[in-house]
């Protein structure tokens, strides 16, 4: 059996996610829909979608479009026929009769459905149809969401349902469990669930619903947009049809009916065309007050609008679950409430909708971005805590065993659902430091393993500490989390500029470099293996180690500038020479520096690694990887292969012009000033970051070493932080999440 030939029935959200994804593993797919100019169009889609389902938008006539009537030929040919139709029964089942007439004996035929039963899917097939027939239900968007369930039966051909599996693993990147033929299968029973009790809970408790998404939501470790944030993002129609289906498949005694009641404010706001983002808004809106965007969140009690208020939870960024649910306030007893309930839900799913609890957890990382799984918080807390702290508690089987037998800790083996040598099983066997507290430092077999471990993995003083120290052998800098690293950690510096205690900047950044310095020149490789965000300082960290073994699905790029500083930790200086070293700059002195001006000033990224390449924020020695359960051993056996006769990088030497290119640098940014493009400050910065570039006080028969670079990226950063103007941009990103434009 192969893969070399995909059709996809139905173009909508989650046909064209798929088809992107395969176009991304270089498989020939072809979209068919009811009309070829609707799959016309959603080829389209994906070619302008952001963020991107393409990783290589060159690569977009892998997917090839057609209808249903003249092309359905082209099924014949398929090796795999993958349907993601809307969700009918009725629609679905004419098209299983359509396929079961041309399709190949040795094809595999797959539903993309979140709701209908494989059992009813495949009531009316023939035995030889059914065999060859399961459930692939991939999560949206298609290219980011790490989790696709299969559903099988015992009918199934094994051997091809295990191709299946390792294709998707191998090929498409997917963390693949798989599952019964059961409701909502793993994650979206857990998921919809978690995100019912939270609503219904916040409700009954009478939070707004500003609070309940900052309870449910980082401290408990899941993604920042909380349950109502996460409700208008998948659209509330869509949950309301999720529910209903909830409803008609689960027995009446599972408590899952309990929350899943028709509430009256969500009824009316669909009826209202208030379907979250992609209508007039949900349980959020922008609203626009004299010609500026605001923010505004409903209330529930009334259904009326106003100003979102930012909540303070007054936590400290590291909370542990134990003491965020027993907080002796509402916040407290809101975070318990649905934490014991998700807990009692899913332990009460083993064994007869999993026999194996560790992969309901995993579902919830891959599938929901949740840091740990309802087990995970089970064992965190402790059997004995969970059961004694509220005696009300109705405990199940699974629960009261555990208790009876005074199993405090059972967890054992993380994802099982894999046979890769993963991160998350290393940490497991791995011995760890933990006495940092911005990095967990690992040793395993040969080298170390660092992983940042703040919000959004951001780095300051201890980070770099980490890193230096654990460059004593060779180096792995990875992550479980969402992101390498979204950089500097700008609280951390806005802490010291508060206090005008400029030379607390200055040691931190300095620090910064000397680790990166020692980083690229230890005895001993240093390999990055990002996924997520690897923007500003993190991508300084990850340009200057020997390696980069990233996921395709890195965002890349030095985004200082936005925030009105420049890359100091060796991002100007390691970008400058990688250009230097190019055919265009042996020819011409300035072709460099001005290359790197524009991408640095403009604050480019690229949102993979293919992306990447163009701007030298990596290399062709670099590896790219679709499957992120994969870094980890790719970057093993790198360092296997590379470590013996490993000499550091040579010492780059800079020769640079000076006045002669700042000139030109100088006369760009008044065009763009006179354009109105920049603002002043935007001037400033801009003559700062060209200062650096041109080598500071120079000429081009000067040489520079990369300690004089770093001296100059410093001074520049310095000169800029004690700019109110960059000191605005930096509270106003912080608050907002975003750049301030102009
Ligand atoms: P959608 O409404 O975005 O797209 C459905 C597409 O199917 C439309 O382009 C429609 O023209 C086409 N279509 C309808 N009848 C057809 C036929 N007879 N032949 C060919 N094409 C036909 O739907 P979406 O969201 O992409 O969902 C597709 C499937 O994936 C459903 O089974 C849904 O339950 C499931 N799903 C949806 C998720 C989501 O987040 N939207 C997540 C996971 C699963």
């Amino acid at each position: 059996m192969n893969i070399k030939n995909v059709v996809v029935i139905g173009s909508g959200t989650m046909g064209s996610g798929i088809a992107a994804q395969l176009c991304n593993a270089n498989i020939p797919v072809t979209l068919l829909d009811l009309k070829t100019d609707i799959s016309e169009k959603a080829k389209k889609k994906i070619f302008e979608s952001r963020p991107p389902l393409l990783i290589d938008k060159n690569k977009i006539d892998n997917i090839k479009v057609g209808n249903i009537e003249d092309n359905f030929d082209l099924v014949k040919q398929a090796d795999w026929i993958v349907e993601a139709v809307v969700e009918r029964i009725d629609i679905k089942h004419n098209l299983y009769e359509k396929i079961s007439k041309v399709r190949k004996s040795d094809s595999i035929i797959s539903s993309n459905t979140s709701t209908i039963p494989l059992k009813v899917l495949s009531q009316k097939m023939l035995e030889k149809d059914k065999k060859d027939f399961c459930i692939t239900h991939f999560f949206n968007p298609v290219r980011y969401m790490g989790l696709l369930e299969i559903v099988s039966e015992k009918i199934n051909d094994t051997k091809k349902i295990n191709f299946l599996k390792t294709f998707c693993e191998e090929s498409l990147g997917k963390g693949v469990i798989i599952c019964k033929d059961t409701p909502g299968f793993l994650g979206n029973r857990v998921g919809v669930y978690a995100m019912q009790v939270a609503m219904t809970e916040a409700m009954k408790m009478k939070l707004s619903i500003e609070e309940a998404d900052a309870i449910f939501g980082r401290p408990m470790g899941i993604p920042k947009t909380g349950i109502f944030g996460l409700y208008d993002l998948i659209g509330i129609d869509l949950m309301a049809d999720v529910l209903k289906s909830f409803i008609k498949e689960l027995p009446t005694s599972d408590v899952f009916h309990e929350v899943a009641k028709e509430i009256p404010l969500v009824k009316n706001l669909i009826e209202t065309g208030y379907t979250g983002r992609k209508g007039k808004g949900g349980f959020y809106r922008m609203n626009k007050q004299d010609g500026k965007k605001i923010l505004e969140a409903i209330n529930l009690n009334n259904g009326k609008y106003s100003i979102s208020k930012k909540i303070d939870l007054n936590i400290e960024d590291k909370i542990s679950l134990k003491d965020l649910v027993s907080r002796k306030d509402k916040y407290g007893e809101y975070a318990w409430s649905v934490v014991s309930k998700i807990i009692l839900y899913a332990t009460s799913l083993i064994p007869n909708v999993s026999k194996d609890y560790n992969n309901i957890d995993e579902a919830m990382r891959l599938g929901f971005n949740w840091t740990r799984g309802p087990f995970e918080m089970l064992e965190e807390l402790g059997v004995k805590y969970f059961v004694e702290k509220d005696k009300q508690l109705q405990l199940n089987e699974f629960i009261k065993n555990l208790y009876d037998k005074k199993i405090d800790s059972f967890y054992g083996k993380r994802q099982i659902y894999t046979d890769l040598e993963t991160l998350g099983k290393v940490k497991q066997l791995a011995k760890v430091e933990k006495d940092n507290s911005s990095a967990f430092t690992y040793e395993y077999k040969n080298y170390k393993i660092v992983e940042f471990n703040t919000k959004a993995n951001t780095l300051d003083y201890d980070s770099m500490d980490a890193l230096k120290k654990a460059s004593d052998k060779h180096l792995i800098i990875i992550n479980e989390g969402m992101q390498f690293s979204a950089g500097v950690n700008l609280n951390y510096v806005m802490e010291f500029a508060k206090k005008k205690d400029w030379k607390a900047i200055e040691k931190f950044i300095h620090h910064f470099q000397m680790t990166c310095k020692q980083l690229k020149y230890s005895e001993n490789l240093v390999i990055s293996a990002p996924s997520g965000l690897a923007l500003g300082g993190g991508f300084e960290v990850l340009v200057q180690s020997d390696y980069v073994v990233s996921h395709t699905n890195i965002v890349t790029g030095l985004v200082e500038t936005l925030v009105g500083l420049i890359p100091a930790g060796g991002g100007t200086k390691e970008l400058l020479w990688r250009w230097i070293e190019t055919k265009e700059a042996k020819e011409d002195p300035d072709f460099a520096p001005q290359k790197v001006f524009d991408i640095i000033g403009y604050g480019k990224t690229a949102s993979s690694p293919v992306e990447a390449k163009p701007f030298k924020f990596l290399l062709e020695k670099d590896k790219s990887i679709m499957n992120r359960n994969k870094l980890l051993s790719v970057a093993e056996n790198l360092i296997n292969e590379k470590k013996n006769g490993y000499k550091s990088p040579k010492r780059p030497i800079f020769k640079l012009s000076g006045n002669q290119v700042r000139d030109k640098m100088f006369q760009t940014l008044e065009n763009l000033f006179k354009e109105n493009k920049i603002m002043e400050h935007g001037m400033e910065v801009g003559k700062k970051l060209a200062f650096v570039l041109s080598g500071g006080n120079t000429n081009i028969n000067k040489e520079l070493s990369e300690d004089d670079m770093y001296a100059l990226e410093l001074e520049a950063f310095i000169q800029l932080i004690q700019m109110e103007k960059t000191q605005a941009r930096i509270k106003h990103t912080l608050s907002t999440g975003k750049p301030l434009i102009n």
